[in-house]
């Protein structure tokens, strides 16, 4: 995981502009958690790029700063709330109506893994796992739920190929990611008498900051397991994403999309 604006803005795509030929998003708002580095900054991007004026939260300040100046020096409406979506969801929600007065469009995104074997588990890092990726998803929706309701919104969650595969990660992780769809599946029965979506994404490797510690041998040993033989790129997810969140997929709910280069179709 990495720190640096700089690194957020390294990442950016070559033509930002580009990104702006549709314009599904215009007049609405969303909110983007996690939204300061990795898939949650190329969503970012690929709504506002798309008319949606954007709010990003994240714990580190500076990190979220950074992205949305980034977002400002394209032209688009961003706004920064530093905060931890286990414990501020209220005044995350709150903060953005009170900017923008509305929010049509939820991104749960912002996720932490334990990076323990189950022996070295402890019941601490377990809660703050399903805190920040089930608890905090489940208090964003909450909160957001009347406003979204208000415009016929939607909600994207970020879950991952652990939800349905014992491969990778750690089994907070794991169980988090399966948590959040199964939210995610209920949330769209409950929610579409209101008009409000609810989908799942669920990405294969990708490579952002968060894999910047791991060795390239590592990836080297994954390569050959995407039957598409390349990593996935945020903007992979960011695509899809918008898809998603757009008019263009309005018939669709409850849906989980894999997105992983054919990697668990093996
Ligand atoms: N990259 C992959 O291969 C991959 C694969 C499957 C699924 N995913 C999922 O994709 C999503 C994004 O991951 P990424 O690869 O882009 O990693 P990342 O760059 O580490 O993104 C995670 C983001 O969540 C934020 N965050 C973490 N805990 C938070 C909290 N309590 N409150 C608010 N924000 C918090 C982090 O910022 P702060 O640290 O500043 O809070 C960071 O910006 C996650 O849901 C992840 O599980 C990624």
């Amino acid at each position: 995981m990495d720190t640096s604006s700089a690194a957020a803005s390294a990442s950016a795509p070559a033509s930002l502009a580009a990104l702006g030929g549709r314009r599904r998003f215009e007049g609405q708002v969303a909110l983007v958690t996690g939204g300061g580095t990795g898939i949650g900054l190329a969503i970012a991007r690929q709504l506002a790029g798309e008319g949606a004026r954007i709010a990003l939260c994240g714990r580190r300040a500076a990190v979220i700063s950074a992205a949305a100046h980034e977002l400002e020096s394209h032209g688009y409406t961003a706004l920064a709330i530093p905060g931890n979506v286990a414990v501020d969801a209220v005044r995350i929600v709150d903060t953005v109506i009170q900017q923008y007065g509305r929010l049509d469009v939820l991104v749960n995104n912002a996720a932490v893994a334990a990076g323990l074997d189950f022996e070295e588990m402890t019941a601490a890092a377990w809660r703050q796992v399903l805190g920040v990726n089930v608890d905090g998803a489940f208090e964003l929706v909450l909160n957001a739920l009347p406003h979204l309701a208000a415009h016929r919104g939607c909600v994207l969650h970020i879950s991952s190929i652990s939800a349905v595969s014992g491969e990778f990660d750690d089994v907070a992780y794991a169980t988090s990611k399966a948590a959040l769809e199964g939210f995610s599946r209920r949330l769209a029965v409950e929610l579409a008498p209101r008009g409000v979506r609810s989908n799942v994404i669920r990405p294969g490797l990708i490579r952002t900051e968060a894999f910047a510690d791991l060795p390239e041998d590592f990836f080297a040993s994954q390569l050959p397991m995407i039957p598409l033989h390349r990593f996935g790129e945020p903007q992979d997810i960011a695509s899809a994403a918008a898809f998603l969140c757009s008019q263009d997929a309005s018939f669709i709910t409850g849906a989980v999309l894999t997105i992983d280069g054919g990697e668990s179709a093996r």
